[in-house]
């Protein structure tokens, strides 16, 4: 049933691009609510569609995905708590911090955001966030602040017991965060979505854009420029790093952050993303060399029978970097299968492994490439920023500094 026109009904809705997510998952969509409705008539349930918005928005809550969980990349977060008190004490009380979350999904990450700025010492009345989504059925179950337990991943789940009642194998969040939300249905591709509303000081958007092509997500991304104040702040997904990079902003500079401050000293957008050195998401390889991308050690390592083809690397950030992450995971492992360990591939698993949340796979990935290259930096630094983050400041230490070893003896 893989017919063209719900997918370009869907892309013109909500932006979503067939081939991100795969005909397979907008199929299924259709699939479901053709049985549904029109009895397995695709001819009928087109006709449905045409004529009803309800049914259209049935067909989106069908095909969206909705995957979300609590301080998803906790480093978001600890930056945001961080810039947020700092400007907080630059307004002194004259208006509050404002902040979006858009896409919101269930509420975890809009939810996150409050519980931060709680931690952070700010009072309630200092900030107000905005949640929206396209999706009805996920904002009710946000309003509601009930969760199971996959809504908490991750070891540090301190908040949980701060901000969380147990309701038999549930968490009831706590009346005073959920009323700190403001939750409202919106789609990011409405014409003058959010218009009348002041400007926000941080907007969060992260897991949307890996979903749209390309000239929808420059679309949406002047969108976003539009409903920030121009000293204010994005957070996106891992995957969406480069994004931002081509229109010129640079990041926060905090690991794992995935923070792009709008206010930059030349805003002009530039050829070419700038040489990736801190650990970022993502990143482009360099551009196509003859030789391996980097030189492998001598030593005790394992060399691989030949480097991977650098136009290969570069094709799996080109997959990566618009969307794709499973194509780029099976070219990953194809590379292998064909060429041998290699510390570069292994290093593009574990990126696109903690792209999608998957920390301990990650992990897995980031050593294999440093059994193969122990200086192999971004692996190093990476590992040290997972390390961190689930609570092992001395493991991530120790990472830091031989990374910075390694940036000292090649420097
Ligand atoms: C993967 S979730 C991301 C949630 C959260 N931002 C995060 O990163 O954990 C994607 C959400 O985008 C929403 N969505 C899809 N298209 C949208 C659009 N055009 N406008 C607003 N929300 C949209 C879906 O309903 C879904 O809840």
């Amino acid at each position: 049933m893989s017919d063209p026109r719900f997918a370009q009904l869907l892309k013109e809705r909500i932006g979503l691009d067939a081939e991100s997510v795969g005909d397979a998952v907008i199929e299924r969509a259709v699939r479901q609510r053709c049985n549904q409705v029109s009895g397995g008539n695709v001819e009928h349930y087109w006709l449905q569609l045409q004529g009803s918005a309800e049914e259209v928005q049935a067909l989106i809550e069908a095909v969206i995905v909705p995957e979300t969980w609590f301080f998803r990349y906790p480093e978001s977060f600890a930056a945001l708590a961080r810039l947020a008190a700092r400007r907080a004490l630059e307004l002194a009380g004259t208006r509050p911090l404002r902040l979006l979350s858009l896409p919101c999904s269930t509420g975890e990450e809009p939810y996150s955001i409050v519980m931060a700025l709680l931690d952070a010492g700010l009072a309630p009345a200092a900030f107000q966030v905005d949640a929206l989504d396209v999706s009805r059925a996920v904002l009710e179950r946000a309003e509601e602040g009930r969760y199971g337990r996959n809504s908490f991943r991750g070891s540090n789940l301190g908040f949980r017991e701060r901000y969380f009642s147990t309701d038999g194998n549930d968490y009831q969040l706590s009346e005073a965060v959920r009323r700190a939300v403001r939750f409202r249905v919106g789609n990011l591709l409405a014409p003058g979505l959010l218009a009348g509303e002041a400007p926000y000081d941080y907007v969060f958007c992260r897991n949307l854009l890996i979903y749209f092509d390309r000239p929808t997500q420059t679309q949406v991304v002047e969108v976003l420029r539009r409903l920030a104040r121009p000293d204010g702040v994005l957070f996106i997904g891992p995957a969406e790093a480069s994004l931002m990079s081509r229109i010129g902003l640079r990041p926060l500079g905090v690991a794992q952050s995935f923070a792009f401050p709008l206010q930059v000293a030349d805003a002009a957008p530039r050829a070419a993303p700038p040489k990736w050195t801190a650990p970022a998401p993502i990143p482009r390889p360099a551009a196509p060399k003859p030789t391996p991308l980097r030189p492998r050690p001598a030593g005790n390592t394992v060399q691989p029978a030949a480097a991977p083809a650098d136009n290969a690397l570069v094709d799996i950030a080109r997959l990566a970097n618009s969307g794709h992450a499973a194509q780029a995971r099976q070219r990953c492992e194809a590379l292998l299968a064909e060429k041998g360990p290699d510390a570069e591939v292994f290093y593009w698993l574990g990126l696109l492994a903690d792209a999608q949340g998957q920390g301990s796979e990650a992990q897995g990935y980031y050593r294999k490439a440093l059994y193969l290259q122990p200086d192999h930096q971004e692996s190093l630094q990476h590992l040290a920023a997972l390390l961190a983050a689930q609570g092992d400041a001395a493991g991530a230490r120790r990472l830091q500094e031989r990374a910075a070893r390694g940036v000292k003896r090649n420097g």
